[in-house]
């Protein structure tokens, strides 16, 4: 039996800080502020939505420490043990200089009421200690996690592209990640033990195996598994869910893990989405924009692809994608190890394959053929942090101006993200600028009944679907980038 303990620890400032008082469903924020006195991190919507939480979690990568914002709202206090946490306290102590971000907004009057000041300036000092003098591109990807109700984000883009301007901070300099004592530091928080808790009907645990995770599945097959909470922490503060107990896979060694070897990139189960998007948009750059219009950066760095699969919204974002590339799924159980492909896995309104007790360890995508041409489309009533209302994903190798190996899957037009074979089929061996859009836009018809809900009306769903495939197949025929918007009305 492993060793196990009950107190979450973290470092805070330099200070390795233990907390007892906790349950599976207790979140960083509320520790934060009423057990830590941190009050600069505040409570806006609760569900990962407006950045007014948002703090830097510290953890080893590739040998440095690596800081990336979250959402402290959202983020189950279990899932920070054995990191550093950042707070906007961190950043300047009292008496000593400001931070440059923060002298940045000061002289850029970018702060009202200042609600959300603490959240942006989180964002700013991440993307600071990320890069050196970020564009303007990279600013606004930074804050797209981020809600300002009452300065305007000109202010605040105009102290950011500053920021770099004014005297480095003394601990929270560039090279800070690169600080031995502080990866020393991180590392010593682990005593080898795993974190389990059983407090007031919830319980936690953090196995540190794989042989561990199956063996508190074998006995606790209906666990929630919980990769990075970002669908799960909205769960416990918004629909109040308190599972009985969670099981995360965030400290399961080898989960963290991305392999690619010559044919596939394969990746581990607890990788956080922002590394998963970035590897795979490395090989696939048809995904570059899937990669940032998913959430925000604090959702991405919390979240997992594992998750974004398990969960089996019919608007996920990475299902049409991973379903057009041919993704597999390895699945493990206690008993068993299978691999299945990802087609055929959704059997419902997020229903999936997944059976009592099994989880997602790894998904596996085939690298690009020398042929394949890749398209990614989403529609969102926003280009930031936005659920899609449709989105499609087509795939095909092109070679002398034909079709073949064609893939189509979309997501929002159905109870579960779905291929459409029929389509593929009418699409095979077709010549590129051959193909009649009329009779595609009839077998969507035929092979669609969107529903109609707040984020669509089913006509514009069906409108929207016929319009990104004319989309992608124009663009392959060298037509640009071109606007949905410029595109022949359908009826
Ligand atoms: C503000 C905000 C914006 C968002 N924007 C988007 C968006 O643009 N596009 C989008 O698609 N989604 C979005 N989401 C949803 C969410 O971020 C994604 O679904 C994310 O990928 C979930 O991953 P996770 O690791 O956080 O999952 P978790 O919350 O940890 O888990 C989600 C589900 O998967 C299960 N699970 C987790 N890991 C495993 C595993 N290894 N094996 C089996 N089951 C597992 C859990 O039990 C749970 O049922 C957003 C969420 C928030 C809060
Ligand atoms: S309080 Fe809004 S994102 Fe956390
Ligand atoms: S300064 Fe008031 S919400 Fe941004």
């Amino acid at each position: 039996m492993d060793r196990t303990r009950s107190a979450v620890r973290f470092l805070l400032d330099g200070k390795t800080v233990e907390v007892t008082q906790w349950t599976a469903t207790t979140m960083l924020l509320p520790v934060l502020r009423e057990q830590l006195g941190r009050t600069g991190s505040k409570e806006g919507c609760a569900e990962g939505d407006c950045g007014a939480c948002m703090v830097l979690v510290g953890r080893e990568h590739r040998g440095r420490v690596r800081y990336q914002s979250v959402n402290a709202c959202i983020r189950p206090l279990a899932l920070v043990d054995g990191c550093e946490v950042v707070t906007v306290e961190s950043l300047a102590a009292t008496g000593a200089p400001l931070h440059p971000v923060q002298q940045a907004l000061v002289q850029h009057h970018a702060s009202q009421c200042g609600f959300c000041t603490p959240g942006i300036t989180m964002a700013l000092a991440g993307c600071y200690l990320e890069e050196e003098r970020p564009d303007r591109e990279k600013i606004l990807s930074c804050l797209s996690g981020n809600l300002c109700r009452c300065t305007g984000y000109r202010p605040v883009i105009d102290a950011a592209l500053s920021m770099d301007n004014y005297p480095p901070a003394e601990s929270w300099n560039k090279h800070c990640g690169q600080d031995p004592e502080r990866l020393a530091a991180i590392r010593a928080l682990d005593d080898g033990t795993t974190l389990v808790q059983d407090t007031a009907g919830e319980r936690f645990a953090a196995p540190r195996t794989q042989t561990a995770l199956a063996q508190w599945l074998a006995l606790h097959p209906d666990a929630t598994l919980v990769g990075g909470a970002t669908d799960l922490g909205v769960a416990v503060n918004k629909a109040f869910r308190k599972p009985q107990l969670m099981l995360s896979t965030a400290h399961v060694q080898g989960l963290d893990e991305m392999h690619a070897d010559a044919g596939t990139i394969s990746i581990g189960a607890a990788v956080s989405l922002s590394d998963a998007l970035t590897e795979l948009a490395g090989h696939y750059p048809a995904l570059a924009e899937l990669k940032e219009r998913f959430a925000s950066p604090p959702i991405r760095h919390a979240a997992t692809l594992a998750g974004n699969l398990a969960n089996g919204s019919p608007v996920g974002d990475t299902l049409p994608p991973l379903l057009v590339l041919d993704a597999e799924l390895t699945l493990v159980s206690p008993k068993e190890t299978r691999r299945i492909p990802l087609h055929g896995f959704y059997t419902g309104y997020r229903q999936t394959g997944l059976r009592l007790g099994e989880y997602i360890s790894a998904i596996h995508i085939p690298r690009p053929r020398p042929h394949q041409r890749i398209a990614a489309y989403k529609l969102a009533r926003r280009f930031d942090q936005d659920i899609s209302t449709v989105s499609m994903a087509l795939s095909a190798d092109l070679q002398e101006g034909c079709l073949s190996r064609v893939r189509l899957a979309f997501g929002g037009m159905a109870a579960c993200a779905l291929r459409l074979p029929a389509l593929e089929s009418a699409l095979e061996g077709q010549a590129l600028d051959k193909i009649d859009p009329a009779r595609m836009d009839a077998l969507l018809e035929r092979a669609l009944a969107p529903l109609s809900d707040h984020r669509g009306s089913a006509g514009y769903r069906q409108a929207a679907a016929q319009g990104l495939l004319r989309r992608a197949l124009l663009q392959w025929q060298g037509a640009g980038a071109c606007r949905i918007e410029d595109l022949e009305p359908t009826a």
